[in-house]
């Protein structure tokens, strides 16, 4: 079938099959036979186009895209400024490694990063392919810089599937279970979980900063790094006053503070940054995933000084900033501004926000309704309590999923939707998203 992608998608749900259809069943056989177990999907369905808030499959099922292919295309897929910058880097040159023989397209990229990461100190930057690559140079860069090794992590925290970064996140199944040994000086500590602690954001810091200091105290510890709003996690937003005073201690004992903004970067929560809300100026900043419309690219961007502790050689990498990468974040990072996409992102909260909590009211298995912007989660319990309603959730996104409708679930517990559309989707399409989770979840 040839079907045109791009916003000129009709902005549709429509189901021509079950979901999966045949097509998209004969594919997954082949899938099976041809790729590695380990590589799951989350809903078989295979893919020929996309755009606005749609995913179109092979069978010509047009299903509501909420999940933005794990919050990547920010400004919708086959965004047409990146298409246009792809299509013209293509033709110019693919590749020369930028380590070998530079170009301007990475060092437009890092120049845009300077300026748009929380802080207006000097800067420099490196890119990189992917969010665990990015998480891995930081914390070597952080390493390099106080010649101290200690790493802290948090409760509930993602950051990637590398060795180093599997030992770095919290949750064993499915990205760490059978896969060690891991990476050693590394040490996790509480977070501040406002749903489930009850604390305030200072009291939560104060346990933290006390198990830092019984764990391993300053003098061992080169970086803490921290999501500013926990993302595979389960969407943890730390209460207010948390990220401040985790930033302040690790200021005044010379620990280097990395922000992991790979999830929440670029427009997602409603500011460019997840950190501007409380004016959070992290040491080091990672980004990933919406950088670049859908092209692999990463980077670590921060304090001069730091990043310039590393001798020439000792970052890098063959495709870190590839051309095309950067050619397509110049274009994204451009369509946030032009077209006001951190705006955006904060009316599909209040649509998400609005929706749920209304029907709340009527249904206590929703027991939590949080995010920003367009980052978006119910956490789901048996009703009457707070235990996580993990099968109940698991259930929604299937159906949800039959229905044609895309949904992630996340979190620890395993008993949290989240929402992460694309900021292209119409009120409309997100309306009518909703509706079929929560008929999901009336049906469960
Ligand atoms: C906060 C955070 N850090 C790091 C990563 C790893 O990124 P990647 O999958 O591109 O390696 C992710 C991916 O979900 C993430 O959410």
């Amino acid at each position: 079938m040839s079907v045109i992608g791009g916003p000129s998608l009709p902005q549709e749900r429509k189901l021509v099959t079950s979901i999966p259809g045949p097509k998209s069943q004969e594919m997954l056989a082949r899938k099976n036979s041809a790729v590695a177990a380990g590589v799951g999907v989350a809903l078989p369905v295979s893919i020929v186009a996309a755009g606005g808030g749609v995913l179109v499959d092979v069978d010509g099922n047009s299903l509501i895209d909420l999940g933005s292919g794990i919050a990547v295309t920010g400004v919708g897929n086959a965004s047409p400024a990146v298409v246009a910058a792809v299509t013209e880097q293509v033709q110019q040159f693919t590749h020369t490694c930028f380590t070998v023989t530079p170009y301007e397209g990475y060092i437009a990229v890092a120049e845009k990063l300077n300026e748009l990461t929380p802080g207006d100190h000097e800067k420099r930057t490196a890119l990189f392919n992917s969010g665990a690559e990015a998480v891995e140079n930081a914390v070597k860069i952080a390493r390099h810089y106080t010649k101290k090794t200690g790493v802290v992590v948090f409760d509930h925290s993602y950051h990637g599937r590398t060795n180093l970064t599997m030992g770095m996140t919290a949750k064993n199944m499915p990205y760490k279970d059978g896969f060690g040994p891991f990476a050693p000086e590394v040490y996790r500590v509480p977070t501040s979980y406002p749903y489930r602690d009850g604390l305030s954001g200072p009291d939560a810091a104060a346990i933290t900063i006390d198990q830092i200091e019984k764990q391993l105290g300053a003098t061992n510890l080169a970086a803490i790094i921290i999501e500013p709003i926990q993302g595979e996690g389960g969407f943890i937003a730390p209460a207010e006053g948390f990220l401040p005073a985790i930033q302040a201690w690790a200021t005044a004992n010379d620990v280097v503070f990395i922000l992991d903004e790979v999830q929440t970067g670029f427009a997602r929560t409603g500011n460019t940054f997840a950190a501007d809300f409380e004016g959070v100026v992290p040491d080091l900043v990672t980004t990933a995933k919406g950088i670049a419309g859908g092209l692999p690219l990463s980077a670590v961007t921060g304090r001069a000084a730091i990043m310039d502790s590393a001798h020439s050689g000792g970052l890098g990498g063959t495709y870190a900033g590839s051309p095309i990468a950067c050619a397509a974040a110049l274009a994204t990072i451009e369509t946030y501004e032009k077209e006001n996409l951190a705006e955006r992102a904060t009316e599909i909260g209040k649509v998400i926000t609005d929706f749920f909590t209304d029907l709340q009211k009527t249904d206590d298995r929703i027991g939590d309704i949080r995010g920003r912007g367009a980052m978006m989660a119910i956490e789901f319990v048996e009703s009457g309590s707070k235990d996580p309603a993990a099968a109940l959730t698991g259930a929604i996104a299937k159906q949800a999923g039959a229905e044609g409708v895309v949904v992630l679930t996340c979190g620890t517990y395993g008993n949290v939707v989240r929402f992460l559309p694309p900021l292209t989707i119409s009120d409309e399409l997100l309306r009518e998203g909703l509706q079929v989770v929560a008929d999901a979840l009336a049906a469960n």
